[in-house]
């Protein structure tokens, strides 16, 4: 497939911008946060609808950040909040409670013309169903936000149109309508139109969704492209490969947000049950060389390592064994370990953080998840014959 090249030209153009692009990525810590300012801020987002039985809660207290240049995938079960949470975004819908900030405009103090003309300029935005104006041709869909936003004069426009055209592979299709091509076309249309006016962000909502592979590897391409050129993306998908390529994904189960460690270290279990355990866990951070547990201490249920490194030592000293960041370890396993005289501390490379699960609230989520149950018991089956074993052992999850 051909490589997509962004014509230099189509990069620079850019007046009355009121957010900057920042062109590189943001040096990202284990968390996936950046010592940058966030782009997008939502804070404590909340979404009612009122439906004839009675109100829905489509979205119940989201709160993230997200950082210039960042691929964020966002997926979830049908249902789940996700359409309604770009919808936030985009201001095609607005929350019942929260605010968002983006650069440095509140969304909500925006009147509805304002927010139309802001969210021309520094919004792309892509939608599962194209969305493409049956009655213009590519070329003139194409056109239609720069003439909405009056951006580029009207012969760079028509410049600029065919060269995203071409530069989704378009180049032979401008003059057509969209009832005239096919789906994988108009969805590569519907992206040429989203990158019109040269936007810092491009939110998706399933961008692949109704393409074959091929069109699809092509729209994924594209999105790594505006990545490298620091824009800013966030994808909603059920696709893995896009995920995959995703810089951070979140996870969205009955409006909420999972906790983004317990998703990256847990990405196996169900959503529901990340939920559960994002409700439940608590932080705990220790220095290079600290001791985890004294015997007077209560022992957790679950441990999942997020950043640093914990070691189990003998008594005389001798490190047994490492465990690493995303690593999990069961209490069961960590008991018998203090029970044998071995003791579990921070390595004294660096500080360490730790997300922990109280036995009571890991047995309350057992008892209501089946697969979670499975997976606790094939994890403790794992660190037992671990146990059984004398030589250090490095194990990752
Ligand atoms: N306008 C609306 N009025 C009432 N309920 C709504 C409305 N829009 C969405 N919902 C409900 O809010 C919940 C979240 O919907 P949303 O469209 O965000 O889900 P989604 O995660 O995007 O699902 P899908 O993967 O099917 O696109 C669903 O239960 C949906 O029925
Ligand atoms: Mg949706």
């Amino acid at each position: 497939m051909r490589p997509i090249q962004i014509p230099t030209r189509l990069r620079s153009h850019s007046i009355k911008k009121p957010i900057e692009i920042i062109d590189r990525k943001p040096e990202e810590n284990a968390n996936g946060k950046s010592d940058l300012q966030p782009l997008i801020e939502m804070q404590d987002i909340y979404k009612v609808y009122k439906t004839n039985a009675g109100e829905f809660t489509a979205l119940k207290g989201v709160s993230a950040r997200f950082f210039p240049g960042q691929f964020v995938s966002i997926i979830g079960k049908s249902g789940s909040g996700k359409s309604t949470l770009l919808n936030m975004i985009t201001g095609i819908d607005r929350p019942t409670s929260g605010k968002i900030l983006i650069g440095e405009t509140y969304l909500q103090d925006l009147t509805e013309s304002e927010f139309s003309e802001w969210r021309g300029r520094n919004l792309g935005i892509v939608f599962q169903f194209f969305q493409l104006l049956p009655m213009l041709t590519l070329k003139e869909n194409t056109i239609l936000p720069m003439d909405f936003c009056n951006m580029y004069t009207p012969p760079e426009r028509d410049i600029r149109a065919e060269e995203l055209l071409d530069l989704v592979g378009l180049h032979d299709f401008k003059d057509k309508l969209p009832a005239a091509v096919s789906g994988g076309q108009e969805q590569c249309a519907a992206i040429a139109r989203a990158l019109a006016n040269d936007p810092p962000i491009i939110v998706a909502d399933e961008p692949t969704g109704n393409l074959d592979s091929k069109t699809a590897d092509l729209v994924l391409q594209l999105i790594d492209k505006l990545v490298k050129q620091g824009k800013t993306v966030l994808v909603v998908t059920h696709d893995e490969a896009v995920a995959q390529r995703a810089s951070r994904t979140l996870v969205i189960c009955d409006g909420e947000l999972v906790d983004e460690d317990i998703s990256r270290i847990l990405p196996h279990i169900s959503h529901r049950s990340m939920l559960r355990l994002s409700h439940e866990a608590l932080e705990i951070r220790k220095e290079p060389g600290e001791n985890l547990f004294f015997e007077s201490n209560e022992l957790p249920g679950l441990l999942l390592v997020v950043d640093g490194q914990v070691e189990m030592r003998s008594d005389d000293g001798k490190r047994q064994a490492s465990y690493e960041s995303g690593s999990v370890l069961p209490g069961g396993f960590i008991k018998k370990n203090l029970e044998a005289r071995r003791n579990f501390r921070i390595s004294n490379r660096s500080s360490a953080r730790m997300k922990y699960i109280s036995t009571d609230n890991l047995q309350n989520i057992i008892t209501s998840s089946r697969s979670f149950q499975d997976y606790i018991q094939k994890l403790e089956a794992g660190f037992d014959f671990e146990l059984s074993g004398s030589r250090e052992v490095k194990l990752k999850k």
